[in-house]
């Protein structure tokens, strides 16, 4: 069995401890590709170090809705350097995240729609983050949509990662050329939405991740994550399906690899 996870953030400094037997568990337990992604300027620059020195990492640069703030002149030139390195796959993580700070929405929107713009330009494929903003998102998404031809038809967009909406929602993206991803939140047992979720999207557009060290999955909740436990997101969704894991670790990790350009 082979996984693919796509959304982890192996150079926060929870793993500068253990980063590399971190790694190594996760291709002993059959995480052959890893998508390490970034928040600001300084870890852009880290994921794309960290993965050149492994194969199985790739990189995602950009800048985080809640690190809009500490932005600095000058940062947005750098991530337009940086995304142009052969290991970086995917502009992210951008977006927009109402929870924790609403007082940069209006700076949010600006960089969310200034990298989305770059992602066109560069032909890259973005990683979103949407937090109590699906609205937004959406609405954001669309307008790009429909005025940005540098896709070519039927190419994969991006991905909607954690994603926390409707069915419809998740519908809404797929005809915009998203991918929908999911992690630990959909192992959690108050979570009464996430079975009929999981059952009603098709396999073809669902991408899973881990988001470590961040939202271990059930039993491991509380704890620190780590890509190895990509398995267990595997496993929620073949349960709620009905099918062997085996075929949801292989049908995501080939949408990945789809959504990735690899
Ligand atoms: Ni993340």
């Amino acid at each position: 069995m082979t996984l693919f996870d796509s959304h982890c953030h192996l150079t926060a400094e929870q793993f500068d401890a253990d980063r590399d037997a971190v790694i190594q568990r996760a291709l002993d337990a059959g995480v052959t590709r890893m998508l390490t992604l970034a928040t600001d300027v300084a870890s852009s620059r880290a994921v794309i170090e960290l993965a050149e020195r492994y194969a199985c990492i790739y990189a995602a640069v950009g800048i985080h809705p809640e690190s809009v703030g500490q932005a600095e002149t000058g940062d947005w030139g750098l991530i337009r350097e940086l995304a142009q390195h052969p290991k970086v796959i995917a502009i992210g993580e951008i977006g927009l995240d109402y929870y924790w700070d609403k007082t940069t929405t209006a700076l949010q929107q600006h960089f969310f729609e200034k990298q989305l713009e770059l992602a066109a330009e560069l032909n890259l494929p973005v990683a979103i983050h949407d937090r109590d903003a699906h609205d937004k998102i959406i609405g954001t998404l669309r307008n790009f949509a429909i005025r940005d031809t540098r896709y070519a038809i039927g190419e994969p967009r991006g991905v909607l990662h954690a994603f926390s909406g409707s069915v419809e929602m998740a519908r809404t993206a797929f005809d915009l050329g998203f991918f929908v991803s999911f992690g630990g939140p959909v192992t959690f047992k108050n979570n009464k939405r996430a079975p009929e979720i999981l059952r009603a999207l098709p396999l073809e557009k669902i991408l899973i991740e881990t988001d470590s060290p961040y939202l271990a999955p059930h039993p491991l909740r509380g704890k620190r994550n780590e890509p190895a436990h990509v398995n267990l997101i595997a496993q929620r969704i073949a349960e709620c399906k009905g099918l062997p894991i085996e075929q949801v670790a292989m049908q995501t990790a080939q949408n990945a690899k789809e959504l990735f350009r690899l």
